[in-house]
């Protein structure tokens, strides 16, 4: 009896030895760096499924959302609905559930098997909502829909709400910075203008929208970027201040060279955007545009990856740029590594954006940090 307090002592003391040295050996292995390309473990252990997607950044935390896929050539189409994740770090994540469920209902927009892809999200100040928009395509109707799609939430990590979907700008003509010539202006009555005949043929239905990210500028300012006319032409619009619908206002980019998968950002008061080719899940050349101005002129610098398979964006595709909080000239250019075959498998590549002046260079590395920035 006498002895019962060492013994109790003891096991107290060998406890908590054994919870530090846990606790010390996982903040060890907890990964600090990324590997393009990997398998990228969540929290649970389970491959991080948030394809398409982007980042947004709230009080601290990073949310990741993205297409949830599953197995097979059938994980293509939505069958569960946008993925969330959340990160203080950017290289472990915590699965936070379903943000927005698909309908089992087959009439709704976003039926189970519509499609739903590159879901952005954004918060309004003004609502204080989060706005998710996404590229929408009517279940069994293939790729002909060509609608954004909007769903809100209260809270960050959702559940969201489906909201509307829609064309883009119906019976609204391009804005035209001072300067445009006359020659330059959309003239639809002129039917042998090739550049201008999806334009015109949706000009009273509006217009389609495909690949799309959402643009947040500094001046709390948004803008939906997609590819639109038969994925011929990007187009930029302006949302209105409640960022549920647009003020009317948009330019047409890099008329008739086919653009998809763009991703914004601004550094130095400059507007980069990054975008691929169109070859569907194949790997294309990435490509890169400036602009002084978000209603341009837009500049084509042609392809900023660098090295080995450069030529095919090291098998990837871009779907969004993250600055990094807090880090001057620090952003991450993310791309979907794609395998229609097994959805589910795909892989993210995520690259550090070099700068040399104003010029950017993307170059692969198999391992990296956010130290690289430092530099
Ligand atoms: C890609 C596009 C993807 C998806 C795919 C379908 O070009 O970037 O988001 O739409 O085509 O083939």
């Amino acid at each position: 009896m006498k002895r019962l307090p060492h013994v109790l002592l003891f096991i107290i003391i060998s406890l908590t030895a054994t919870v530090k040295t846990e606790a010390q050996s996982n903040l060890n292995t907890m990964p600090h760096y990324f590997y393009p390309g990997a398998i990228w473990p969540d929290n649970n252990g389970v491959h991080i499924n948030a394809h398409g997607g982007g980042i947004l950044y709230r009080m601290g935390v990073y949310y990741w959302f993205g297409e949830h896929k599953i197995e097979g050539e059938k994980g293509n189409s939505a069958q569960v609905g946008i993925h969330c994740y959340s990160s203080k770090d950017l290289y472990n994540w915590k699965d936070e559930g379903i943000a927005l469920k698909v309908s089992d209902d087959p009439k709704s927009d976003i039926a189970k098997g519509s499609i739903i892809e590159r879901p952005k999200v954004v918060y309004n100040k003004k609502t204080q909502k989060y706005v998710m928009w996404f590229h929408l395509e009517l279940l069994g109707k293939g790729y002909a829909s060509a609608l954004g799609g909007i769903a809100i939430s209260d809270k960050v990590n959702g559940p969201y709400s489906y909201l509307k979907s829609f064309r883009a700008n119906a019976g609204k003509m391009p804005f035209y910075p001072a300067g445009t010539a006359e020659e330059e202006k959309v003239n639809c009555a002129d039917t042998l203008n090739k550049d201008n005949k999806f334009f015109c043929r949706d000009f009273s239905r509006g217009q389609m929208i495909r690949d799309m990210t959402i643009f947040a500028d500094s001046d709390g300012k948004a803008y939906h970027v997609f590819s639109s006319e038969e994925n011929n032409t990007l187009q930029i619009a302006e949302l209105n201040d409640d960022y549920t619908g647009y003020t009317g206002k948009f330019v047409r980019v890099y008329i008739g060279h086919q653009t998809e998968a763009p991703a914004l950002f601004k550094r130095n008061g400059k507007y980069y955007m990054l975008g691929s080719g169109c070859t569907g899940w194949a790997p294309n050349a990435a490509r890169w545009f400036t602009a002084d101005n978000i209603w341009g002129p837009w500049i084509f610098h042609g392809n900023p990856c660098q090295g080995p398979e450069a030529q095919i964006t090291f098998k990837g595709q871009s779907t969004f740029v993250l600055p990094i909080e807090g880090k001057k000239n620090s952003f991450i250019f993310m791309a979907d590594k794609w395998e229609p075959k097994n959805a589910v498998d795909g892989r993210y590549l995520w690259l550090p954006i070099t700068f040399k002046g104003d010029d950017i260079q993307i170059t692969w590395v198999d391992k990296w940090n956010l130290k690289v920035f430092d530099q």
